[in-house]
């Protein structure tokens, strides 16, 4: 898919005031400093759209970027953010939960996992939470530039046999590096491919 147009069009903590048309969306999710930002970015080809940092709790807002002028990506803030006062810490997860439950426009979820990093709870149990909540989702590892291919593969390794001690199947996955630009073309055919299969139902 090419992306031809990236703009940005709201931000806000109520999901009530998010776009009101009917276009697809996928949300990027995952822990404060994953790249979620960063990844947007490098899938729209704009080095700015998305703000991002060194500093993990950047993005505090639901943003919504609509592309190509007929579908939306959907920037969050990260969950686990240690430095966060407690009272930011519930509103985020006020309103992230919030989106997750009311969203119709959601297709799917992205939830993004430091490759260099063994399974962590705080992943797995939102991962949970989404399937309790019958919320699609696929998996984005990020930063791959960060490793040798070998040890990519023995990681992947490590997290299939994890979750699958608690899902039947490994849940779709994508091996992805935002400075590299890997995992850019299938990402983006994956989500042509489920905006044309909703072209042809609707
Ligand atoms: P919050 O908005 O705070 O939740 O963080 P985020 O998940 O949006 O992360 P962001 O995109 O702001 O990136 C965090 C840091 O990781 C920045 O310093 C990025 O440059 C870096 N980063 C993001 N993606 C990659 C990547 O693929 N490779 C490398 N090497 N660094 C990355
Ligand atoms: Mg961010």
């Amino acid at each position: 898919m090419q992306i031809k147009t990236a703009e940005f069009v709201i931000s806000n903590q109520d999901v009530d005031k998010c776009p009101k048309n009917n276009l697809p969306e996928y949300a990027f999710i995952g822990r404060s400093n994953v790249g979620k930002s960063s990844l947007i970015n490098m899938l729209t080809n704009r080095k700015k759209l998305a703000k991002t940092s060194r500093r993990p709790g950047k993005t505090q807002l639901i943003n919504h970027f609509i592309i190509n002028n007929n579908w939306y990506l959907v920037d969050l803030p990260g969950y686990g953010y240690a430095r966060a006062s407690k009272k930011a810490k519930k509103t985020f997860q006020k309103f992230i939960t919030a989106y997750f439950e009311k969203r119709k426009q959601l297709i799917s979820a992205f939830v993004l996992v430091d490759i260099r990093h063994k399974p962590q709870p705080i992943d797995l149990d939102f991962m949970q939470w989404l399937g309790e909540h019958q919320i699609p989702f696929s998996i984005l590892f990020t930063k791959a530039d960060k490793l040798k291919p070998k040890v990519i593969e023995n990681h992947i390794e490590d997290y299939k046999n994890t979750l699958l001690e608690i899902w039947e199947e490994m849940p779709n996955y994508f091996i992805t590096s935002s400075t590299k630009s890997i995992g850019k073309d299938e990402l983006l055919g994956y989500i042509d491919s489920i905006n044309n299969e909703l072209r042809t139902i609707s």
